[in-house]
């Protein structure tokens, strides 16, 4: 992760929300996300762009990304410095193949559960077969279910992002992947909030994996 107070102030200059207090939560989706990203020069489609502000970081931060935002919703920031277009949630406008890689970040738990392996299919699709990155959720309990969705309304409804949601346990996770043939690394549990916030919304609520077709 390049400086994280220049991270920090580059994120609170494009998103008033995060001039409030040090975006911790974002600083270490950003460090993840840059972790999970393929080396070097990469054509990256960041499906649930939203404002495209994560997108728009990463290829700041990383030489050589070039994203493009594609959303069901049309939040784009207004000056927003990568290519964004909005599409009908279900066939992505792009041919077989053009892509290095796709993200989907924060955004699946948004997706009604049997519309999901439809995306995820057209996510491998336009890369020919991924690595899909994907920071999303992890609902153990019923309780967890509670603590995701009010950590939603707190993130998104400032922003105008979605809210509804259903959020994936341990199992739907696994049948997910299985159904499309899909492995590759998860990492481990990271310190996305500290203090007594973490004790009342624990890390292990959030996760971030690189999967693909032929990954071992
Ligand atoms: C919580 S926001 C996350 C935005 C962004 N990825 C981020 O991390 O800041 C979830 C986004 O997913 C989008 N979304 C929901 N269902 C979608 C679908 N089927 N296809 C594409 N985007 C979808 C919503 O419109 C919303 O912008």
């Amino acid at each position: 992760m390049p400086d994280e107070a220049a991270v920090a102030a580059r994120l609170a200059g494009r998103d008033p929300w995060l001039r409030l207090r040090k975006p911790r939560y974002q600083l270490q989706m950003i460090g993840d996300l840059l972790e999970l990203l393929p080396e070097g020069r990469c054509r990256l489609l960041d499906i649930g762009a939203g404002n495209g502000l994560v997108a728009e970081t990463l290829a700041a931060l990383a030489p050589g990304k070039q994203p493009i935002g594609v959303d069901i919703a049309g939040h784009a920031l207004p000056d927003l410095r990568i290519p964004f277009a909005r599409f009908d949630g279900r066939r992505l406008p792009f041919a077989d193949g053009v892509f290095d890689c796709a993200l989907m970040c924060n955004m699946l738990h948004h997706v009604k559960p049997e519309m999901r392996a439809r995306l995820l299919r057209e996510a491998l699709r336009v890369t020919g077969g991924g690595p899909l990155i994907i920071k999303d959720h992890l609902a153990s309990t019923w309780l967890d279910h509670v603590r995701l969705w009010a950590l939603d309304v707190l993130g998104n409804a400032p922003r105008g992002f979605m809210i509804s949601a259903s959020y994936l346990e341990p199992g739907d996770w696994e049948r997910l992947l299985a159904e499309l043939g899909l492995s590759g690394v998860i990492l481990p549990p990271a310190p996305y909030r500290g203090g007594a916030f973490s004790l009342v919304f624990p890390n292990r609520l959030e996760i971030c994996l690189r999967v693909s077709r032929d990954s071992l």
